[in-house]
Parts: structure tokens; sequence; C-alpha cells
């Protein structure tokens, strides 16, 4: 079973199962390390049943929800029916159903560490940002516990915190940093810290002028304090 069959078949007790995995507190850290701000629009890239998506509502933001399980997709649509302001998308992390340069923030929970790319992945959330607009990445710190290859398809067995900034740099992101998430994975017998990614895409002109080098900010560069 691939990783789609498996999101497919387990979208109906997802939101259940991810409450043992992973509290509230790290979609906290992700909407306030990217500062938003109501009447914007945010995409949310492996949204599933739509733990990001809901914070966003929330907070007066419209979102476009994408993810490749038609299934996880539907079970946001019925869980937040009473929610304008969605947009459900199914589609894939090489090619996100988005136009370029339309999203003033964009966030992915526990997404990177299921995709084939995870480089590639960031490319491409990077394309759909704004010029000024905030990537936001959590994800597991890397870990050793092959058996969430296998139980939950996981890909990568998490990351290293340089590996992903120097990927979002790479990306042509600014500011960029990872700090912690403040919270734990935590699958049967293994707990995994969460860390938290982000970078901004720059005006143009700040670059063309020569005021900003690629993941540099006037006095850091790709910081971690993680
Ligand atoms: C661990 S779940 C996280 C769901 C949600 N972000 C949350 O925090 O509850 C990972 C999600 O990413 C989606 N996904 C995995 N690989 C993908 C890919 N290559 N393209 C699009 N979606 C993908 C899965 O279908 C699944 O819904």
């Amino acid at each position: 079973m691939g990783s789609k069959e498996y999101f497919d078949d387990v979208a109906k007790q997802w939101d259940r199962v991810r409450e043992t995995f992973y509290s509230q507190t790290v979609r906290e850290k992700s909407l306030v390390v990217a500062d938003v701000q109501p009447g914007r629009v945010a995409a949310d890239i492996g949204a599933g049943t739509g733990f990001i998506t809901e914070g966003l509502l929330q907070k007066g933001l419209k979102v476009i929800a994408v993810d490749q399980s038609e299934a996880m997709l539907a079970e946001m649509k019925r869980k937040l029916a009473h929610f304008d302001g969605i947009e459900y998308r199914v589609g894939q992390a090489e090619s996100l159903p988005v136009p370029g340069e339309t999203m003033d923030y964009v966030f992915a929970n526990m997404y990177l560490h299921h995709v084939e790319s995870p480089p590639e992945a960031i490319r491409e959330m990077t394309r759909i940002l704004k010029p000024g607009g905030k990537l936001v990445l959590t994800d597991l710190d890397e870990h050793t516990f092959e058996f969430l290859k296998v139980e939950h398809r996981d890909r990568w067995m998490g990351f290293k915190r340089e590996d992903v900034q120097r990927w979002f740099v790479k990306a042509g992101l600014y500011h960029v940093g990872t700090d912690d998430a403040n919270a734990s994975c935590c699958v049967q017998s293994a707990t995994v810290s969460i860390f938290v990614a982000f970078g901004e895409k720059v005006l143009a002109d700040r670059v063309s002028q020569g005021v900003l080098e690629p993941g540099r900010d006037d006095d850091s560069e790709g910081k971690s304090s993680g």
C-alpha cells in the first residue's frame, strides 16, 4: 500500500489518531511564527483532514487546502462544512494545483517526511508564495524509528534542521530559520521532537538592488535556535 492508499484508508480515523500523535501546540506555534493576519489567503499543503486549515479559518484567513488523498479532503469537507472560505484541491507535491505567486502564507504540517523529494516540495511551495509571503513547515527532527516507515508510510526518518534550512535557501527564501515547536510526536514507544522551519519570499526589487542575498537577513543567515 502506497502513501495515498494509506491516507485514503485512515481518513475516517485520522483526527482521533492524530490527537494521540501531537497536540494543538504545533499549530499554535506555526500560526504565531507566520504572524497570520485576517483576510489573507493561505495554502495548507498535505492538509489532511484540516488540522492547520481549521486554525487558519478561526483566525479569519481564506484557505486553499491541498492533499493527494480525496478521502482525507472529504473528511475535512464534512467536518468544516460550517466554514466559508475553503477551497479543496486534490494535488501532488511536485505540481501543486495553485497558480504561482498567489498565497500570503504556505503551511505544511507533518507533510515533508511523506514526500519523495523534500527539496523539490519546498521549491514548489515557494513557487506559489506571493513576494512577501511566508513558508512555515512543522515536521519531525531526525530520528531512528524505522517502524514509522512501515506502519505509517513515512518516507523520511525526520530531518536535520540545517538540511531543511539549506533547502529553504536554495528555493530562494530569505530570513530563513528553525525553532523548536515546543511539542513532540508520540507514536507507540517513539517520541520525536518537532521543529518549525520558516522563510520569506522577499520583494524582487530588494534582491535586484543587492539589499539581500538568498537566505540572508540584514544580520543573520539561516539562523537556527535548534
Ligand atoms: C501525516 S498527514 C498530516 C495531515 C495534516 N497536515 C495534519 O497535520 O493532520 C500527511 C498528509 O500529507 C498528504 N501527502 C503525503 N504525500 C503527499 C504528496 N506527495 N502530495 C500531496 N499530499 C501528500 C497525505 O495524504 C496526508 O493527508
